[in-house]
């Protein structure tokens, strides 16, 4: 078991002395931390001093995934052995940034060839309609295009469009609908115009029950105006698995885009779901976002453990989760553009990591992965930066910021960024009694105004935020997922967790239709509702 290895009692040992230092005593009697303590790869600059480490911290979680054969479970992934094991598949969403050169061979198949011919479709579609040559059914050319999907089909493709708004077509109109409340259909329908709208169902299975009541929804609505059914093929297409399902929604399935049961849905953004993202930024820019995603499949691969930024993030958040019971971390893009990474964030990770067994179904005796959460800077500072500075909580945070804006406006950027900076600086550093009493605050306030620090934080400084960086950015993420998942021996690959709701809700909707549900609380319901 992973609590017995030798590599973890090491860490737990060293964290216990770890736990007395101060951040303000580490980096007084290591002046070169701040310098030293860091990463400069791929474009991007971690600055991993404010942790809660000494020198020996980091190879002490090395040599822990070492153990736990990281490396070995690296390749496994990358050439495609079947290791979502519940569910004996492959996991390749490195393979859908695989350059057309490179062989990746599941089940004595290439993917890489089919990965391409998708891409190649995706493209030549995306053009059609950004350039007006497809025709709605009375022959208008597109303007709005509404991505119908959930979680990994809506989270993906909203979290990119928003991140790269500055590099898409203004004159299109781009709306996401993922909630089954019909609020979220109605309102993302204002303003719209049928005749000019174009639907991308997206959902792998196309089973999915919030989808495809969208989709329906979507579909009368397009029949409300034409009344004719070949009208469907001219407004919707889909990007599934499940040509089956799609044929019969009444879409061409000429104009669906695949993937395969090697993508997961959270890690399927740069399958054929990118397309409302194509639609947005092009396929060229689209291929700078994927030539990311690679750049940094390529440095998980290959970069040596001590400087690979997921192995070293990801260590480090095993690190606050096991040895100092953090429950959560806080991810603070200082980017307006990035205000949805934090709720695609939050799927990548727990859904991936939120599993309570291992890989070989035991309980396991250890903390998994951690509740992820955030908004972006500064918002969040006049909102929760005071749990996180002077609650009795510990919250590991990660800052991203870019030197350069895509909106430069006087001085907002660099006040943004200094705001930035000095989360951090406060974070660890704190402010002792001594310095608020020698401000002159009298003795019965300053407890209130003393800071204690020793908060950990990362600071990635990126240069700007492009299509390349944002691929980068988030295959970053998909990495220290899969770190940590190793460490903690998971099936990050599965989710299991979110089919017992799904069950239960069709056993209450048989219930409702029938008039008599047995819980008092749904009899309330529908007394009120049917009234
Ligand atoms: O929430 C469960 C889940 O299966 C996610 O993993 C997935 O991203 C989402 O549902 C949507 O699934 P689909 O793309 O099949 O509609």
């Amino acid at each position: 078991m992973l609590t017995d290895l030798n590599a973890w009692k090491s860490l737990a040992d060293h964290a216990r002395e770890v736990e007395r230092l101060h951040l303000r005593d580490l980096f007084a009697l290591d002046v070169k931390r701040a310098e030293e303590l860091t990463i400069d790869a791929a474009g991007i600059y971690l600055d991993y001093s404010k942790n809660r480490i000494t020198r020996r911290t980091l190879p002490l979680l090395l040599d822990l995934a070492h153990v736990c054969k990281l490396e070995e479970r690296r390749e496994q992934m990358f050439q495609g052995e079947a290791i979502n094991l519940t569910e004996k598949r492959a996991v390749l969403h490195v393979a859908l940034r695989a350059p057309r050169d490179e062989r990746i061979v599941v089940n004595g198949e290439d993917v890489v060839p089919k990965v391409h011919e998708v891409l190649d479709r995706l493209a030549r579609f995306a053009e059609t309609v950004r350039s007006g040559e497809w025709k709605g059914f009375s022959g208008e050319p597109i303007r709005n295009i509404v991505n119908v999907g959930i979680g990994g089909s809506d989270l993906g493709p909203v979290m990119a469009y928003e991140a790269l708004r500055s590099y898409s077509r203004r004159d299109l109109v781009f709306r996401f609908v993922s909630n089954v409340d019909g609020t979220d259909f109605a309102e993302a329908m204002q303003g719209l115009d049928p005749a000019e709208t174009l639907f991308v169902i997206s959902s792998k299975t196309f089973t999915t029950i919030e989808t495809m009541t969208n989709a329906q929804t979507a579909r009368a609505w397009v029949m409300n105006r034409f009344d004719d059914a070949g009208a469907v093929a001219r407004h919707f297409v889909a990007v599934s698995t499940n040509a089956k399902e799609v044929s019969a929604f009444g879409i061409d399935t000429a104009n669906m885009f695949g993937f395969w049961d090697w993508v997961g849905g959270r890690y399927s953004m740069t399958s054929a779901i990118g397309l409302s993202t194509m639609l947005a930024i092009g396929p060229d820019h689209f291929r700078e976002l994927l030539a990311g995603f690679r750049t940094m499949d390529v440095h998980f691969r290959t970069a040596p453990l001590e400087s690979n930024l997921p192995v070293v993030m990801g260590m480090l958040g095993v690190w606050y989760t096991n040895f100092f019971g953090a429950d959560t971390t806080a991810v603070l893009p200082y980017d307006q553009y990035l205000k949805r990474f934090p709720a695609y964030l939050q799927q990548l990770s727990m859904e991936s990591n939120g599993k309570g067994v291992t890989r070989g179904g035991d309980r396991v005796a250890y903390e998994t992965g951690p509740i992820v959460w955030g908004e972006p800077g500064t918002n969040g500072q006049h909102s929760f930066y005071q749990l996180i500075h002077q609650g009795t909580k510990l919250i590991p945070c990660d800052f991203i910021g870019f030197a350069r804006t895509l909106n430069p406006l006087g001085k907002h950027h660099d006040l943004l960024m200094a705001n930035m900076f000095a989360q951090a600086e406060a974070l660890a550093f704190g402010k002792t009694r001594e310095q608020v009493l020698s401000e002159g605050t009298a003795e019965w306030l300053a407890p209130h105004r003393v800071f204690a620090g020793n908060r950990p934080s990362n600071t990635l400084l990126i240069e700007k935020l492009t299509p390349h960086m944002l691929g980068e950015l988030v295959a970053l993420y998909e990495h220290i997922v899969f770190t940590q998942g190793v460490i903690w021996d998971v099936n990050s690959f599965d989710q299991w967790g979110v089919e017992l709701g799904k069950v239960l809700a069709m056993r209450i909707v048989r219930e409702m239709d029938g008039g008599t549900p047995a819980d008092p609380l749904i009899r309330r319901y529908l007394d009120i509702s049917r009234k």
